[in-house]
């Protein structure tokens, strides 16, 4: 065992039982490297306090918040934090950077289960199939009939936000021989081409699609970027799912237009406030199916973002700098590259 580098795990990983709720993360991967790992004692669920951290050179954490309570002047902080997941809003990135840590998320072990989670949303609408279990389970077998589906082949569906999960579920589409329309003023007519989405202004997008999926990052721009406005160019037989960022729709705009019927219906994993009221009249609604921000928790993604965390962790513990950094100044910074460079000399000795 290298006890020169050790490897902390926050504590929410774990349930009552000690079992780690997230099943299999990868971990054999530190056993094979001889980096001894532990789960961090004392961290209550909400922050990692400097004090449990003390001592770790590399933290893998999920749920608590990295704030200036995680730094001390007399503690020398962990070379890095290395989050499960790809949200960073509750990790204070300038705070980081000052210490000369360096935050990596996992976007590579979440595009494929989010992708396919949006493409099970989406079937799952078109087929009523939530609606169809309740059918069976109330005895209602003969309202079958009110319930017809809508199929997906040769539909056109449009992609708000054209980045990695969008380019996923391009993939997974595929075989149904869509044609599939993007939204994303960063990307060019060509790089969307090769796959396979033909670039479109936002409103040819909602105007034209029968299905439309929010896959977009949460920023200034995109925030109620689905409005009333947006929501009434839609046809009034799309569905509308969202996969990405709950503020990015607005939700009141939303459901007003689902009790209208101006669009058909819709499939939600992210609300503007998580967990979602239970009064929201989104809760009441047959043509709307609700996920509590967990769609794409799957073992796929458990060991994606585990392996994809783990891998900066030896990145760092070699010396080299991690693949997917939340605050990339640091990289630059005198302190950080001297740390970086004094972990590559320990590792080679
Ligand atoms: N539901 C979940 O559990 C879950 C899990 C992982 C990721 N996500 C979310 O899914 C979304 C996509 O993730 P990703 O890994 O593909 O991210 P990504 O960064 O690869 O892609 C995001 C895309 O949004 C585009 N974009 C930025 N501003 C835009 C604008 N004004 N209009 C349209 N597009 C714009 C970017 O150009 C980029 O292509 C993100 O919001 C992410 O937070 C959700």
């Amino acid at each position: 065992m290298n006890e020169h580098f050790r490897v902390g795990l926050s504590p929410d990983f774990l349930d009552e039982s000690g079992r780690n709720v997230w099943g299999d993360i990868g971990l054999e991967a530190l056993d094979a490297a001889g980096l001894p790992w532990a789960y961090l004692r004392g961290s209550g669920p909400d922050e990692l306090p400097a004090a449990d951290i003390a001592g770790y050179d590399a933290v893998l954490f999920a749920a608590p918040a990295v704030t200036e309570r995680s730094f001390s002047d007399e503690i020398e902080p962990p070379l890095i934090l290395a989050r499960f997941g790809v949200g960073y809003d509750t990790v204070d990135l300038d705070a980081c950077t000052r210490r000369d840590v360096v935050v990596t998320i996992t976007p590579d072990g979440a595009r494929r289960p989010v992708a396919a989670s949006a493409l099970a949303m989406l079937l799952a609408l078109q087929h009523r199939i939530v609606v169809k279990d309740r059918l069976v389970r109330t005895g209602r077998w003969a309202d079958k009939t009110r319930w017809m589906g809508t199929g997906l082949t040769g539909r056109t569906v449009g992609v708000i936000g054209f980045g990695s999960v969008a380019s996923d579920f391009a993939a997974l589409i595929a075989p149904f021989s869509p044609r599939v329309l993007a939204y994303d003023p960063h990307r060019t007519r060509e790089s969307a081409a090769e796959q396979g989405a033909e670039l479109v202004t936002l409103d040819e997008l909602l105007a034209t699609a029968d299905a439309v999926l929010v896959m977009a990052a949460l920023t200034p721009e995109t925030h109620h970027l689905i409005d009333e406005r947006a929501l009434n160019l839609m046809k009034p037989g799309a569905v509308l799912v969202n996969v990405a960022r709950g503020p990015i729709v607005h939700e009141k705009a939303l459901s007003a237009a689902l009790a209208d019927g101006r669009i058909a219906g819709a499939a939600l994993d992210v609300f503007e406030h998580e967990p979602l009221a239970t009064d929201s009249p989104l809760i009441a609604m047959d043509n709307v199916i609700l996920s509590p921000h967990a769609v794409s928790w799957t073992d796929e993604m458990s060991l994606g973002n585990g392996s994809s965390a783990i891998t900066a962790i030896l990145d760092v513990y070699k010396g080299r700098a991690p693949r997917f950094v939340a605050n990339r100044e640091v990289l630059e910074r005198p302190g950080f590259r001297r740390r970086l460079a004094e972990r590559a000399e320990r590792s080679a000795a």
